[in-house]
């Protein structure tokens, strides 16, 4: 299953076309050495990771079933990762280690993601190393996101919070809710970025901001033309 589309479909997944493709596209660039998932679940994102990488730990609240826990050259840490993730990247710091990729997509509460986050920013195990962060694009997720102080590490040379965009759903369950998306950290502590110089692009208004727009105008146009002409007036008098 490593090869053609039914790589690229198969198996079960949690990532939509796009999403597993540049998952793909960014993996089969960078060839990791060692790699980190933040949330196994039923090992979609996962043997993609691992058929890429030499080494791979993958963490999550429960331990895998026993066909994911087959997954060769993975290693499962089974807890949660606000307590096992900052002593793993210790001991790979300490062993003088590089973590060359991670996809984070485990707890997906604001405050979880922020952790998340700045635990891998805190640690010197995260010196050359694409960060993939999936769910972007929700609203919970991404507020996460935006509180991590991405500013303070020179070393974070690159961030895209929408480098593939989500969805708006219209299935019954997940109506109005807007999932999927990926967001990108680049992290290269030998050429960090230049003094001054934010983390993140200033020049655009982001995809999630523009999907959430777009959401509650056709939820109630009314009432979004309303807010708009409201935000105008305040812009107008400052
Ligand atoms: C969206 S699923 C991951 C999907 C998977 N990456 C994929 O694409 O196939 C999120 C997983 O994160 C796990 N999770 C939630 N909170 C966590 C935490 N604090 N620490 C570790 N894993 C967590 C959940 O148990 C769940 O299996």
């Amino acid at each position: 299953m490593d090869r053609g589309i039914s790589a690229l479909l198969g198996g079960p997944q949690q990532m939509s076309f796009g999403e597993r493709a540049a998952l793909d596209g960014v993996l089969a660039t960078l060839r990791p050495r060692l790699a980190i998932e933040i949330g196994t679940a039923e090992g979609g994102s996962l043997r993609r990771i691992a058929a890429h990488s030499d080494e791979v730990h993958s963490f999550d609240l429960v331990a895998p079933d026993p066909e994911i826990a087959r997954i060769e050259h993975a290693t499962f840490h089974s807890g949660d990762s606000h307590q096992l993730l900052p002593a793993f990247l210790a001991e790979l710091a300490e062993a003088g280690r590089n973590a060359d990729f991670v996809l984070v997509d485990g707890d997906h509460s604001a405050d979880g993601v922020r952790r998340d986050i700045e635990d891998l920013l805190a640690s010197p195990a995260i010196g050359e190393t694409v960060i993939l962060l999936h769910d972007s694009a929700n609203e919970e997720v991404r507020r996460g996101m935006d509180a991590a102080d991405l500013d303070s590490h020179p070393k974070v040379v690159h961030a895209d919070f929408d480098f593939v965009a989500g969805y708006v759903f219209r299935e019954p369950s997940l109506e109005h809710e807007i999932w999927g998306g990926l967001g990108v950290i680049l992290v290269d502590a030998t050429a960090p970025r230049e003094p001054g110089l934010p983390a993140r692009q200033r020049r655009i208004v982001e995809t999630a901001t523009l999907l959430r727009e777009a959401r509650d105008q056709r939820l109630s146009p009314g009432l979004a033309r309303l807010g708009a002409r409201v935000r105008g007036r305040l812009a107008g008098r400052r």
